[in-house]
């Protein structure tokens, strides 16, 4: 291909994608589209497989089965499972963001975006010492790398704290910055993994800003994993939604707000009942489709057990700088979050609490703590640092418990109910 790509070519095509950890089966024959310059959105439930949608297309993961074909804006075609991971920012122009915040805390915001510029110097350099020093192309190129960089501090709302360390950033700037990161490499699909997780408002519209700068001004297309809803109502053009790695709905954002397998799914209910709620809409081709046999490894019941289980197959993927990481065995996670519940065991008399409460903590986690016994505010309340790791590495929710704060917010309610009852 070279010719100029359609606009109606989409920029990215999933098809049949499939990823197994051992028995877990964390995307299920996955297919969507993003479209040439929109935001399109991917949401779902903890643990429903977005970040792995993202692994896959970013390369961190070979998928166990399926074609990712993305069409630059010049009509080259890629298919990202071929894709060496390292070719896929440089060649098929797809930047990303982690759920973890990755920036290089003691770098200055300025350096931070100079090196993620540093392919770009290394061939303007050609590869010489004289040519790093500044003799021949390198000087233009720091140059212009250095206005790339300032005009993307700007539009983050950063540009007064260019020569900060990026550490001192308040979070919700951390993540503007991550965002200006990539968009200096000059991608032409931007994956975000929950830019506006743990943000204030305040910080949240900023981030709305910068993504609707981004998508009407460049000609980046945006895919954004998002749990906020009104971030995702306010600025996708369309939703993809996932449940235990299979697609329940896609379309636009009123379409997915109003379909039942979506309010079924956020709201957490039994099969039973989302089939009440099909039926009562008269949904008969749903209705086939949960008539069929069920999936046993995507049952909600299944999918927490499994946990302990599949999850101890070690599974070893490339990080940013092609070092090798190994996510440690599953199973001695569920043994660890038993081990909370032996250090703080729910009052014997004690009724269980809503946890779904607690702000961060979904239908999906309420019932993967209840499972470890994990039921009252209480028991949350008194969680130590150690406490908060394990529960992280079994949900994982890296950062998120002790950054949501969990714990103070499980005293508030255990304060709350006790004040109540006397
Ligand atoms: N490297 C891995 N090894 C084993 N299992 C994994 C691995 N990565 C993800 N999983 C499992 O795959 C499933 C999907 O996880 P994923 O992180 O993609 O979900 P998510 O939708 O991003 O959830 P969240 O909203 O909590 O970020 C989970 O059950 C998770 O435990
Ligand atoms: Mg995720």
């Amino acid at each position: 291909m070279g010719a100029a790509a359609n606009m109606d070519t989409p920029i990215l095509k999933v098809e049949h994608l499939s990823m197994k950890f051992g028995g877990l089966v964390a995307i299920g024959d996955l297919s969507f589209e993003a479209r040439r310059g929109e935001i399109t959105a991917l949401i779902g439930p903890n643990g429903a497989g977005k970040t792995t949608v993202f692994n896959c297309i970013t390369g961190f993961y070979k998928p166990t089965e399926g074609m990712m074909t993305l069409t630059r804006g010049d009509g080259t075609g890629f298919l990202l499972e071929r894709l060496p991971n390292h070719e896929i920012p440089a060649h098929a122009k797809v930047a990303r963001t982690f759920q973890n915040i990755r920036l290089f805390s003691g770098m200055t915001l300025l350096e931070n975006l100079l090196v993620a510029q540093h392919n770009k110097l290394m061939k303007a350099s050609g590869y010489t010492v004289l040519g790093l020093l500044g003799i021949g192309g390198y000087g233009k190129a720091s140059a212009e790398s250095v206005e790339l960089a300032k005009h993307w501090l700007e539009k983050a709302d950063l540009v007064d704290r260019a020569d900060d360390p990026a550490g001192d950033l308040p979070y919700g700037a951390q993540r503007r910055l991550e965002i200006a990161r990539a968009m200096c490499t000059g991608p032409e699909l931007l994956c975000l993994d929950e830019p506006a997780a743990g943000l204030n408002p305040r910080e949240s519209l900023a981030l709305n800003t910068l993504l609707m700068d981004i998508k009407n001004n460049t000609g980046t297309s945006i895919l954004l994993i998002e749990h906020d809803m009104s971030v995702v109502m306010q600025i996708s053009d369309h939703v993809v939604v996932l449940e235990y790695g299979r697609k329940i709905s896609d379309g636009d954002p009123n379409h997915v707000k109003n379909d039942p397998r979506v309010i079924a799914a956020y709201l957490g209910v039994d099969d039973e009942e989302v089939a009440d709620v099909l039926v009562s809409v008269g949904d008969e081709q749903v209705i086939e489709q949960l008539d069929a046999e069920p999936d046993p490894a995507h049952g909600p019941a299944a999918s927490s057990s499994m946990m302990a289980g599949a999850v101890s197959d070690t599974i070893g993927h490339s990080d940013e700088a092609g070092e090798r990481i190994t996510v440690s065995p599953g199973a001695s996670k569920a043994q660890q979050m038993d081990a909370i519940l032996h250090r703080h065991p729910p009052a014997p008399d004690g009724a269980p609490d809503r946890l779904t409460l607690i702000k961060g903590i979904g239908p999906v986690n309420e019932r993967k703590l209840n499972e470890h016994g994990i039921r009252t505010f209480a028991q949350i309340a008194a969680w130590t640092k150690a406490d908060i790791a394990a529960a992280e590495a079994y949900l994982e929710f890296d950062g998120r418990i002790e950054r949501e704060d969990w714990v103070g917010q499980a005293r508030q309610f255990a304060a709350a109910k006790q004040g109540g009852s006397e």
